[in-house]
């Protein structure tokens, strides 16, 4: 039977991160449960820094983005020294399981530490939406959403200067924000890893709809495809007419207050993540398929990858021409 649970944040910080965390305090602590806020992700239970949350530490922090815990990407955790110093404080504090926030890497962390014995559980934190065991990250839709605004701010000028406006988004491993963000302010072209398309390519089908009739034009492009300045260098060089501009959003991306879907899912993921322990069940990745909260063993969670809509990214190329 557990009494006390600890919480982290780990990797990339997400918008939805404070309202996961408000969440797995609050319902923890509602169904009688001790909490610990861990400060810094595995950084801090290598260090042991940490602080107990309580209804009321966790108040005004759902509509906040960033880490309330802080975050780290900890390289002393990736060694055995490492990994047994942090199940060392977890037992001098009596925490009987973990439940870690974060992307894939945090996961994998998770993962090392149920091994070593320690109950844990993965909310999926990472604004790229690029997990094993869910179709859906917190903090993705903040993302598109903040791309969104950054593009329509954007194409009034390239339309106002008849330019071709790139944007390069955060992604890099997956094309998610980029596609998503592409479908919904209409891009020209999206360039995602998963998709091959050259230089060459792109160029043509901007010249293409250049004699058509367009003037102004929005490529998006997915870090982990190409940067934003290889295709800007490619364009201005070869076909300086376009009148190519570059915006880079960086971590613009990554930063904010949750979209209302976030903030809900943080707390609907926060639940089933206690559930589950109180359950007696751990190791276990909280996610949403087809539509259902689940929980999918570390063992299952690569049989259920999902990959970007390849029919989103035709149509968003039919549309855009
Ligand atoms: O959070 C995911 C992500 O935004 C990636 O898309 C990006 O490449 C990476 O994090 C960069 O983060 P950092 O500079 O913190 O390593």
């Amino acid at each position: 039977m557990i009494k006390k649970i600890g919480v982290l944040t780990s990797g990339g910080d997400a918008p939805g991160m404070n309202a996961a965390i408000r969440g797995i305090a609050r319902y923890a602590i509602y169904k009688g449960l001790a909490v610990e806020g861990i400060q810094k992700g595995y950084e801090g239970l290598i260090n042991g820094e940490s602080v107990p949350l309580n209804r009321r530490s966790v108040g005004g922090i759902i509509h906040r983005g960033g880490t309330l815990l802080k975050t780290a990407r900890s390289k002393e955790f990736e060694t055995e020294a490492g990994r047994q110093k942090a199940m060392a404080f977890l037992r001098q504090n009596d925490i009987d399981a973990l439940v870690v926030i974060g992307g894939d890497g945090s996961m994998r962390g998770a993962q090392a530490l149920s091994e070593l014995g320690m109950p844990t559980v993965t909310i999926p934190g990472t604004i790229d939406n690029d997990m094993p065991g869910t179709q859906y990250t917190l903090g993705y839709d903040t993302a598109v959403n903040t791309v969104l605004n950054a593009v329509n701010k954007i194409r009034d000028t390239a339309f106002s200067h008849d330019r071709v406006a790139i944007i390069e988004v955060m992604g890099r491993h997956a094309g998610f924000i980029a596609l998503e963000a592409g479908m919904s302010c209409g891009a020209e072209l999206v360039l995602v890893p998963e998709k091959e398309m050259t230089l060459k390519e792109v160029t043509d089908e901007l010249i293409e709809s250049h004699k058509q009739w367009k003037r102004s034009s929005i490529v998006i492009v997915a870090e982990g495809a190409m940067s934003g300045n290889e295709v800007y260098e490619h364009i201005h060089h070869y076909r300086a007419e376009l009148n190519p501009s570059l915006t880079v959003l960086g971590y613009l991306q990554r930063g904010g207050s949750p979209t209302a879907y976030d903030a809900k899912m943080a707390g609907k993921f926060a639940q089933k993540a206690v559930d589950t322990l109180l359950a007696g069940k751990a190791n276990v990745i909280v996610g949403l398929i087809d539509n259902h909260v689940t929980a999918i063993p570390y063992q299952q969670a690569e049989r259920y990858i999902y990959g970007i809509d390849e029919e989103e990214y035709d149509l968003v190329h039919a549309l855009g021409k």
